[in-house]
């Protein structure tokens, strides 16, 4: 595995590929990879010939308050795993590569209406900064095909959508979130949790999971939206959101939908966890 900090050594490499008809595939993170990472790089790999990781925690896509600067940077043994897995290149920039004229002056892709909504709206700014960063990263490494999480169901979307409404040439693979044997997420953030609160963040998958029987049992979505948030206090996760939305738009259900998605976000100690459910109800 070749790693590569700069732009212009990572065209070099990929132009290589290019010239040789070799279809590339890109996974982009910000590191500390687990399974789930892991997951969508087997995935890249059987999609393509050659496959990009690229590990860059994105100073753009945080707020002011957020976990920046604590957010766990594990570089060495990310680059171990990778290399386990047979990934053929790591591009891992510093910020000024990224971002060599600083961030507040920096060219942004604005995802309207999706960008504001759930994570959106807890967030300001955060998904023009993934919007950004993933653009960026799509122009430097060239693949042509791109692997993300539904884990980060919102961000699979806005992405879907830049790439169309720019007419990027990339293909744009969602796969299936990654769970521990108890139900919860795989997360760079479950780092965050104390033992306890770890026993306790399994809550989260179980409020969806009950959210999906309550609504496959014809409750209205507004009631199912207040027992799950209900189902998270008295586990003392304190909900950002607990919201039923349409799987296409996140927009809010109406009685025709049947593409649904529950989605929710929750602070436990010092994580904020988010995940969701997708739900297609019979016709
Ligand atoms: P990061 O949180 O490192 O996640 C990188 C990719 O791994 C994303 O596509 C995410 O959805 C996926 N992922 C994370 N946990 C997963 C799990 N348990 N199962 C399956 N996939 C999982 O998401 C980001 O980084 C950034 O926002 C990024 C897209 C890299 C832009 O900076």
């Amino acid at each position: 595995m070749v790693l590569i900090d700069e732009v212009a050594a990572l065209r070099r490499r990929v132009a290589a590929w290019r010239r040789s008809g070799e279809r590339i595939a890109l996974v982009p993170t910000m590191g500390n990879l687990h399974t789930g990472h892991l997951t969508l790089v087997r995935e890249a790999r059987r999609l393509a010939d050659r496959t990009s990781v690229s590990i860059f925690v994105n100073p753009l896509q945080f707020g002011p308050g957020e976990d920046y600067g604590a957010y766990p940077r594990t570089l060495d043994r990310d680059r171990e795993l990778l290399e386990a897995e047979g990934t053929d290149l790591l591009f891992a920039p510093v910020v000024q590569v990224v971002y060599p004229r600083g961030q507040e002056t920096q060219t942004r892709v604005e995802v309207p209406e999706l960008s504001d909504l759930l994570c959106g709206a807890s967030r300001p700014g955060h998904f023009v900064g993934v919007a950004t960063v993933v653009c960026k990263l799509f122009n430097m490494a060239q693949p042509d095909v791109a692997v993300f999480g539904e884990k980060d169901f919102q961000q699979l979307l806005v992405i879907r959508r830049m790439v169309e409404d720019l007419c990027l040439p990339v293909q744009v693979r969602g796969l299936a979130t990654v769970r521990e044997p108890d139900g919860l997420a795989m997360s760079s953030r479950n780092g965050y949790l104390t033992a306890e609160e770890r026993e306790r963040a399994p809550a989260l998958y179980r409020a969806l999971c009950a959210a999906a029987a309550r609504l496959r049992a014809d409750m209205a979505a507004g009631e199912v939206e207040r027992k799950g948030a209900q189902e998270l206090a008295a586990n003392g996760l304190r909900a950002d959101y607990f919201s039923v939305r349409r799987a296409s738009d996140l927009r809010p259900v109406t009685p025709q939908d049947r593409d649904l998605v529950v989605l929710a976000a929750a602070y436990l100690g010092k994580a904020r966890l988010i995940d969701n459910l997708r739900i297609a109800l019979n016709t």
